[in-house]
């Protein structure tokens, strides 16, 4: 399908960036938020991103054109001719009931509609519409127009023209547009909270200190290491995620106390300017593991200040374990193709190398073995994932 001109739902964090990403291609944008408020905010991000591209070498005629694409709105009344809405409001499956239905109402009935949800089921917002065959995932990563990844959802009833034209839509964008089927947390997300979990756990037991797991973490496969990472998108916010997928996948992503604690002591890193590590308050950079984090971890280990027993010794490999095996199992219920998930993942998270191809350097029956050792003594979190098993007793050495 040819898509022509595009809406994005919601001017904030997200919408903003969505829609600089579109006008950085040519693609003129619709952009609608509840008020001319909030509208005024998202341009201003807009200008702001666009500035910055000047800053860094881009014509200014050539940001002022693009500038120009934009064209913002309060009313549903000019999405008649709209081909394709990306739908970014906030996270609340209420507000979206009432945009989707809005959206039903206004567009063209050949419109298709995507949510930039990371938590919603897909299938549930398009039951909103009469057209659930045109409602599509498509779940962008912040900053979205620097990002490199879009995970693209198909719910229940999405027909394959649907995803193939969000997918097309995606590339056009300069993405790697990959199709990831409907799971809570979807599959980038879903990976990096087993990680991210996993990193609380080892600061808990004692096993490391802040530094040396995010020094780790670097060393092996990422761009920035778990505790800096949560301590950027908030400890509020990864609570919350915790907590969903604790609520969703059950045990093994049982979430380490430590985040409720810092939630608790408004401990919520770089915007409260404290939390696994101390910030600059001048130049807001970080300076060093914070010394407070001792009282938060003396709560947890039951006030007696008491390490539990870290039996095996820490290695980078205990972070990205269940980053692995969660992998599997993701490959297990064929949530994405065997080859599109390290390239998300490295999109997506800046690795420099996948899950996978950690498993196959490993080798895999080495792999399964250390999961297995850590299952011995740290339960659920490393239970093997079943496909992981059955690559070893096939004495396979590559995934497909
Ligand atoms: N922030 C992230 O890192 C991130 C990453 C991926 C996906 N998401 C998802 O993207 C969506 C938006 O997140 P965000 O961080 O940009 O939120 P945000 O709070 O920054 O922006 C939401 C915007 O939606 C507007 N809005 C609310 N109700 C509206 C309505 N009825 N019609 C039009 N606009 C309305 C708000 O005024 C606000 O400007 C959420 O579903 C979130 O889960 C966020």
């Amino acid at each position: 399908m040819q898509i022509n001109r595009v809406a994005v739902v919601g001017a904030g964090t997200m919408g903003s960036s969505i829609a600089v990403a579109f006008i950085g291609k040519g693609i003129p944008v619709l952009l609608k938020d509840i008020d001319q408020a909030q509208l005024d905010k998202g341009l201003a991000n807009i200008d702001r991103l666009l500035k910055s591209r000047v800053d860094k070498g881009m014509a200014k005629k050539d940001a002022d054109a693009q500038r120009a694409l934009v064209e913002a709105t309060t009313e549903y009344s000019k999405f008649s001719d709209v081909d394709f809405v990306i739908e970014a409001v906030a996270e609340n499956i209420d507000i979206k009931k009432k945009v989707f239905e809005s959206l039903d109402e206004y567009c063209n009935v050949d419109a298709i509609f995507s949510s930039n949800t990371s938590s919603l089921s897909i299938t549930q917002i398009g039951s909103f519409t009469r057209r659930p065959d045109k409602v599509v995932g498509m779940h962008f990563f912040n900053p979205a127009h620097l990002m490199k990844l879009v995970e693209v959802i198909p719910g229940l009833e999405t027909s394959q023209d649907t995803v193939q034209t969000a997918i097309s839509l995606g590339q056009t964008l300069g993405k790697l547009a990959v199709r990831v089927e409907e799971c809570a947390s979807f599959l980038v997300n879903r990976l990096l909270g087993r990680y991210m979990n996993e990193a609380l756990w080892c600061l808990l037991e004692g096993a490391a200190d802040i530094e040396t797991i995010d020094k780790a973490a670097c060393d092996f496969a990422m761009p920035i290491g778990p505790l800096a990472l949560r301590d950027m998108n908030g400890a509020d916010i990864g609570l919350a995620v915790a907590k969903f997928n604790f609520q969703e996948y059950g045990e093994r992503f049982a979430p380490c106390p430590i985040l409720e604690q810092m939630v608790e002591k408004n401990m919520l890193g770089q915007k409260t300017m404290g939390g696994f590590y101390a910030y600059d308050k001048e130049t807001r950079k970080r300076a060093g593991a914070n010394a407070e984090m001792s009282t938060i971890l003396n709560a947890v280990r039951n006030g007696k200040g008491e390490k539990k027993n870290a039996t095996i010794e820490f290695k980078a490999e205990r972070l990205f374990l269940p980053m692995i095996n969660e992998a599997f199992l993701c490959l297990q219920e064929r949530i994405c193709a065997p080859e599109d998930l390290d390239p998300a993942l490295c999109a997506g998270l800046g690795m420099r190398i996948g899950p996978l191809a950690m498993a196959t350097q490993m080798g895999l029956d080495n792999c399964l073995k250390q999961i297995e050792e850590h299952f011995e003594v740290f339960g659920e979190r490393f239970r093997p994932a079943p496909l992981l098993k059955r690559y070893v007793w096939s004495k396979r050495t590559t995934i497909s």
